[in-house]
């Protein structure tokens, strides 16, 4: 057989062990011979590198980390869904429909669903073309998503390729999620290099979607689930449609139809599903799985009842947030009644000091729960919990556990209620006086030095997301602060592997006696060359790092994509901050109002001196052609254009050599007005500054001018 033969007779048998093993659980083959057969297939394609396609299965993990995701329009926007929290709320529903579809004549007595199970993920989009996936994207605001591509084509569960070839694009949604098993291991990894840890799969299925490594996602072990078919028509423009009218097949006629089609096409679909032939049936899964759902390996928080037949959904329609044809019906949070030993306080890296409570340990909704938040101190006051009293704990699926209440039938006669502590709580705190703005619900601690505040703050800077120092977790945080080396971020590149080496840590053993433990050379050294190896991240994560309130990681890459240095963002207004699209007034006053802080301008100049990277490199920034027709010009744009984003009419522009700027001047060469447009289509007229209307706008861009 020729080496073409073999590759091609390889991919589809890897494909069909991949869909045996992660779509349907049911192995044929053990994982030794299936890693064998990889390897055949990647030394064929060594050999024979023209034979090398984009579906194969060894090109899942390609290219390299990038600096943030591109921004996507959806075919169709990507709709939520109504929920119901009660069988009332169902009926409710029910009767909805059937009115609805009543209207032109008889109502019905009943209507078709297809229960399925609610994944508790998150939402994808995923496109193929001609049979391959050439794009996968995530829900973003329901218009526009993110361009996840390449962290999609990392997940094993969905085919780079699928079964038949459909012809044209094709775009199915369904769910990405982190299985149980996967994540479980992920946080045991986690604990062990001292790593703060996932609070459940969706996060740590989330964190991994965004993350800008596709090496790294594919060691996630993440999963999906698809539940939706969007078609895209190929050829003659006119507006998406659900259904299969123009993959070159029979178009479905039902939801059933639909999800039996995307199984056809190799695609992973959550096999619990069920055409249901009304309303108490419906209920009678929805009650079935609030009990069965701990035997999976996923979290589900809910079960998506859909109208089966797909010219009834047409009749129903959408309002602009839901489809009238589905509802999620999200099930009961779980509750426990436990002791409430103590309540403690903590403090974050902005001051904010907040009580939680140390409970005896209980088992909820899957998972043992010692401790749980108590939202802030008039929370407390409010519902009046006590220490010692027996209190009502929750937690749903995706949340983090809280106390509901106290059980005033078990209180006992001697208990007093809680009170806020005055001071910063020490340890691990500084003693100041906590303060709170008449309007705020939150006690701060406002000194700039306290301890537990730099402990968090740099358990941030460090912390993956951020400058992902490896091996600087908790414990070697806090003997750094106590040791009196570390004051601020600067202080970690001025630190010596002697010194971490000799840090010592003291704890208590189940005996009671008191052991040291020196860091000792090794783990030193290891810690010294990754803090040494984050002096060359990428600007983003610097920002991000820094802990300014209100940025994120994605709006500390939308900020380096778009200012590129820290001089650029100090040289910045609070306006041109907020004409960046995706940073809102609140984050860009944030972000002013740190830079201007003295000891913040101080403490970015020794980052510097540190040898630290505050800028994205010349050649990764988007390119603006650096000669062009539109050379030395200089645009505005307000308003929103009817055929083009910002982002598209900045690059349009950037492409032909001009610049987009947020505010508006004398030396502005002319302003884009859109719909809708305000104070900057007033400023121009004033320093009569050309104003071009969206048309204008085009023509010049189709002529290159
Ligand atoms: S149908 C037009 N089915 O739940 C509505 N959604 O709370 C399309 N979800 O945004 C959604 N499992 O991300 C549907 N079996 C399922 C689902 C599901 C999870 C998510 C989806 C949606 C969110 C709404």
């Amino acid at each position: 057989m020729n080496a073409a033969a073999r590759i091609a007779e390889l991919r589809l048998q890897i494909r069909h062990h991949e869909e045996r093993y992660y779509i349907l659980s049911e192995p044929e083959i053990a994982d030794a011979e299936f890693d064998a057969l990889m390897r055949e297939l990647a030394a064929l394609e060594a050999a024979h590198p023209e034979l090398v396609t984009p579906d194969s299965p060894t090109q899942r993990v390609g290219g390299r980390a990038t600096d943030g995701f591109a921004s996507c329009e959806h075919a169709q926007p990507m709709l939520s869904l109504d929920n119901a929290y009660s069988e009332e709320e169902l009926r409710a529903f029910d009767e909805r429909v059937r009115r609805a579809l009543g209207e032109t004549g008889a109502v019905p007595d009943a209507v078709a669903y297809v229960a399925e199970l609610k994944i508790d993920g998150l939402s994808i989009a995923v496109t193929y073309n001609n049979g391959l996936l050439v794009r996968g994207a995530t829900r973003g605001d329901g218009v526009r998503g993110e361009d996840v591509t390449a962290n999609v084509r990392t997940i094993r569960a969905i085919p780079l390729r699928l079964h038949g070839d459909p012809s044209g694009p094709i775009e199915v949604r369904g769910e990405v999620y982190l299985p149980r098993t996967s994540f479980e291991r992920i946080n045991r990894e986690r604990e062990a290099s001292d790593e703060p840890l996932f609070a459940n799969p969706r996060n740590a299925a989330a964190g991994a979607m965004r993350n800008l490594d596709p090496a790294l996602v594919a060691t996630r072990g993440l999963s999906a689930f698809f539940y939706q078919v969007v078609m895209v028509s190929p050829s003659d423009g006119q507006a998406p449609r659900d259904g299969a009218r123009d993959a070159g097949v029979e178009p479905d006629q039902t939801h059933a139809d639909t999800l039996e089609r995307l199984r056809a096409w190799g695609l992973p679909v959550e096999p619990h599903w069920h055409r249901q032939g009304g309303i108490d049936d419906v209920i009678a899964f929805c009650r079935e799985w609030e009990h069965t759902r701990r035997t999976l390996d996923f979290d589900t928080d809910g079960v998506v009842v859909k109208v089966d037949a797909l010219a009834l959904r047409t009749r129903l329609g959408a309002t602009s947030k839901f489809p009238r044809w589905a509802i999620a019906f999200k099930f009961p949070a779980e509750q426990k009644t436990t002791r409430l030993l103590r309540i403690e306080v903590n403090v974050g890296r902005t001051g904010a000091v907040t009580p939680y409570a140390v409970l005896e340990p209980v088992s909820i909704a899957g998972s043992t729960v010692s401790m749980a938040t108590l939202h802030n101190a008039d929370d407390v006051a409010r519902k009046d919990i006590r220490e010692g009293d027996w209190v009502i704990v929750e937690k749903a699926g995706d949340v983090i556990p809280r106390v509901v209440g106290p059980v005033l039938s078990k209180r006992l006669p001697a208990s007093q209620p809680w009170v806020m502590p005055a001071t910063c709580p020490i340890p691990p705190g500084c003693g100041s006086q906590l303060q709170r703005d008449d309007e705020e619900v939150v006690w701060r601690c406002l000194n700039a030095s306290c301890p537990a505040k730099l402990q968090r703050s740099l358990e941030h800077f460090a912390s993956r997301g951020a400058m992902n120092i490896e091996g600087l977790g908790e414990s070697l945080i806090a003997q750094l602060i106590a040791g009196g080396l570390v004051a601020d971020f600067a202080d970690l590149y001025s630190l010596t592997a002697g010194t971490i080496a000799d840090l010592t840590s003291a704890s208590t053993r189940g005996d009671g006696k008191v052991i040291t433990r020196r860091v000792g050379d090794k783990h030193a050294g290891k810690v010294l060359a990754q803090i040494d190896r984050s002096r060359g991240n990428e600007f983003w994560r610097l920002l991000y790092g820094l802990g300014i309130r209100h940025i994120g990681e994605r709006a500390a890459q939308i900020l380096a994509g778009a200012f590129h240095s820290i001089e650029s963002l100090l040289d910045a207004t609070v306006e041109q901050f907020q004409d960046t699209d995706g940073i809102g007034p609140v984050l860009a006053a944030a972000l002013r109002h740190w830079l201007d802080e003295p000891r913040n301008r101080r403490l970015l100049e020794r980052l510097r001196s540190a040898g630290i990277r505050m800028e994205v490199p010349p050649e990764e920034r988007v390119a603006r052609a650096a000669d062009g027709p539109l050379k030395g010009q200089t645009y505005v744009l307000t308003g929103s254009l009817a055929t083009m984003t910002r982002d598209e009419a900045t690059a349009a522009i950037e492409r032909l050599g001009g610049r987009v700027t947020g505010s508006v001047s004398k030396k502005t060469t002319a302003v884009v007005v859109g719909e809708d447009a305000g104070s900057k289509a007033d400023k121009a007229r004033e320093l009569g500054v050309p104003t071009l209307d969206e048309a204008t706008f085009r023509a010049r861009l189709d002529a290159g001018l």
